[in-house]
């Protein structure tokens, strides 16, 4: 029981740190693409004029009457043709592959073409630039695969632009950075500090949560259950074995990773 307890904690830890839709850490820098959501979808032509309309980390409005879970699709020249399925949500983001600030998302499993030998997927990448957001192309790569390219400044590393959340972190002076002449890129990334993200969020509430917790438990057990000294900390007899518990949790989980060594674990359930 305890070791399922305790292995439960440590999942649920590393779920909520994993769970951060459409972020991305490459390079030493923090991006957060769901600011290029369009609630409206954006949209491009391609050379055949057909148009693709799509969002970013969401479905798009305009997809989601042929599936609810589309972010792309695809129109031909005429509005009477339907529209095409090429891709669903999805809100995992690679870094650009030729190393440029931004990021890649691949929208997959989209209606099938060729007699049902291909699936329409959908790749975006979305450059830092300057400016506003800029939708740049949209080609056909190959058939029934298609790459949307951007600018945007809402694809730069965060931090970096704006931080919604006004920190209280002293920002410096941003007079001295005067990084001009060479290649664009090492303008930004000196600032790491800035809006807070949701890491931070998460780090936040678990200590505000953990304060008063053993605020409230030191105030019941002193008053109410008589306790004194080290016996007031709440769940005084939990917390003594809970190292022990994390080791168990963690040896547990590396068995079951390594598949091995998870024996002596087993036998303690
Ligand atoms: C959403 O996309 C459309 C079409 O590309 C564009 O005209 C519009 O400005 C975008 N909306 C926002 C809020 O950026």
């Amino acid at each position: 029981m305890k070791l399922v307890f305790s292995t439960l904690l440590i999942l649920a830890a590393i779920a909520i740190v994993s769970a951060q839709n459409c972020k991305l850490s490459a390079g030493g820098k923090n991006y957060d693409f769901s600011k290029l959501a369009n609630s409206t979808s954006w949209s491009v032509q391609d050379a055949s004029k057909a148009t693709y309309f799509f969002n970013i980390c969401q479905t798009a409005s305009k997809c989601t009457t042929i599936n609810p879970q589309c972010s792309s699709c695809q129109q031909g020249p005429t509005d009477t043709q339907p529209k095409a399925d090429c891709g669903h949500t999805n809100a995992i983001v690679k870094a650009l592959s030729n190393g440029v600030a931004g990021g890649v998302i691949t929208y997959t499993g989209g209606s099938t073409c060729k007699s049902g030998t291909i699936v329409r997927s959908t790749e975006i990448q979305m450059m830092c630039t300057n400016g506003a957001t800029q939708i740049l192309s949209a080609t056909e790569v190959s058939t029934c695969t298609y790459t949307i390219k951007l600018n945007s400044n809402l694809a730069c590393a965060t931090g970096s632009s704006t931080g919604s959340t006004t920190g209280k972190s002293t920002t410096s002076g941003s007079g001295t950075t005067s990084g001009s002449g060479t290649d664009g890129s090492s303008a930004e990334p000196s600032k790491k500090k800035g809006g807070i993200g949701g890491g931070w969020i998460f780090v936040i509430i678990l200590l505000v949560s953990a304060t008063v917790y053993i605020a409230v438990g030191i105030i019941i057990n002193f008053k109410v259950r008589g306790l004194r000294g080290a016996e007031m900390f709440p769940n005084h007899s939990f917390w003594v074995e809970f190292p022990g518990l994390m080791k168990d949790g963690v040896l547990f989980i590396k068995g079951k990773v390594t598949g091995s060594g998870g024996q002596s674990s087993y036998q303690q359930v």
